[in-house]
């Protein structure tokens, strides 16, 4: 068999395995002196460096420094757990997971009741929170129309300036206008409050159980004067009082306003208020996916397309047929 093969052939493979052992013998020689030139003083100050006990000490000591700066300005190591006298209320109650209309991959917030959630906000939050995240202008095709949100505006009074004579003045609100805060600092919204801040509601969402969720103080939990029981509320004490009763609000599209509907609403649309872009997000991503799926099929298409006569050929050894004998 191997008789039949070219004599040429053996003599190029034989060729090549020897060029390339003399690269290799080369390099490696190169390698070798490199290395030995380098094995010098420098290796030999470098152990000395790395065994000497200043270095040990030196070591030690930034260890150390550094463990007791961190936990001077953290107070506590990461990833070394602390013990606690606590109890589970501290934490608060874990709201429970409710059936969002906006849940779902494909779904849209539900924007009626944003609109709706809107009033509650106005009519009841407001006298206590700001949203000052939000302007006018956001509402604009979300929950009202422009003329509409325009004339909300218009009834709140903005600081604005200066004049000509260098003077503020005040005038009607206009849709790039933000919220007006109930309280002009937090001084203020303290003092209203027994002491405690009303949050901003901008980005906060686990309200609907909060604001559903007051009931009496079981027996043996003290709550302080001025103080409410909420469980959902971290440590369960709440400065907050209920304020979401039936009726309270009166819904322009006829919906009866329960306290759940009023809680959901607004949770809604402070929902919203965190996320203005999601119901775009949504739209984009199901565009981007449709999209992008297409495309993968397509280049799945065309790289088998490309592929298949390599894929699909066939190499076999068709020796020369050997007349001499
Ligand atoms: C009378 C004033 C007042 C009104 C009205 C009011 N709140 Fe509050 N809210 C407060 C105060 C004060 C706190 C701070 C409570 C605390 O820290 O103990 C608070 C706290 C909160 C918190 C944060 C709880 C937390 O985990 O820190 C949420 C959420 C909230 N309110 C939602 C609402 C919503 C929604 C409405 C309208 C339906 C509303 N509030 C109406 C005064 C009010």
């Amino acid at each position: 068999m191997l008789s039949r093969l070219p004599a040429g052939a053996f003599r190029n493979a034989g060729a090549f395995r020897a060029s390339r052992s003399t690269w290799q013998a080369g390099s490696r020689s190169s390698a070798v002196r490199f290395a030995s030139t380098h094995a010098g003083s420098s290796s030999s100050a470098f152990e000395a460096f790395m065994n000497s006990r200043v270095t040990l000490a030196s070591a030690t000591l930034f260890t150390a420094g550094t463990i007791a700066w961190y936990t001077h300005l953290y107070g506590s190591l990461p990833f070394i757990g602390e013990a606690h006298a606590s109890h589970l209320s501290d934490a608060g109650l874990h709201p429970p997971a409710y059936p969002w209309s906006h849940n779902g991959f494909f779904d849209t917030f539900d924007h009626a009741s944003i609109r709706r959630g809107y009033q509650v906000y106005r009519e009841v939050c407001a006298a206590c929170h700001s949203l000052d995240r939000i302007a006018w202008r956001n509402l604009v095709g979300v929950s009202h129309t422009a003329d509409e949100a325009r004339a909300m505006a218009e009834e709140v009074e903005y600081q604005d300036g200066p004049n000509d004579q260098g003077e503020m003045f005040m005038r009607p609100g206009k849709l790039a206008d933000y919220m007006p805060p109930p309280y002009p600092n937090e001084e203020a919204a303290r003092a209203g409050n027994a002491g405690a801040l009303p949050p901003d509601l901008s980005l906060i969402d686990y309200i609907f159980s909060l604001l559903t969720g007051y009931v009496d103080a079981p027996a043996g939990v003290e709550i302080r004067d001025g103080m409410n029981y909420n469980p959902f509320f971290p440590g369960g004490a709440i400065s907050m009082a209920r304020v979401l009763f039936d009726g309270i609000v009166e819904y322009d599209d006829g919906t009866p306003a329960t306290t759940s509907q009023m809680a959901k609403d607004v949770t809604t649309f402070l929902n919203w208020a965190a996320e203005p872009e999601h119901d775009e997000r949504k739209k984009y991503g199901i565009k981007a996916v449709i999209l992008f799926s297409t495309l993968f099929a397509l280049s799945v298409y065309v790289k088998r397309f490309k592929w298949t006569t390599i894929k699909n050929r066939k190499i076999f050894y068709d020796p020369p047929v050997d007349k001499g004998h």
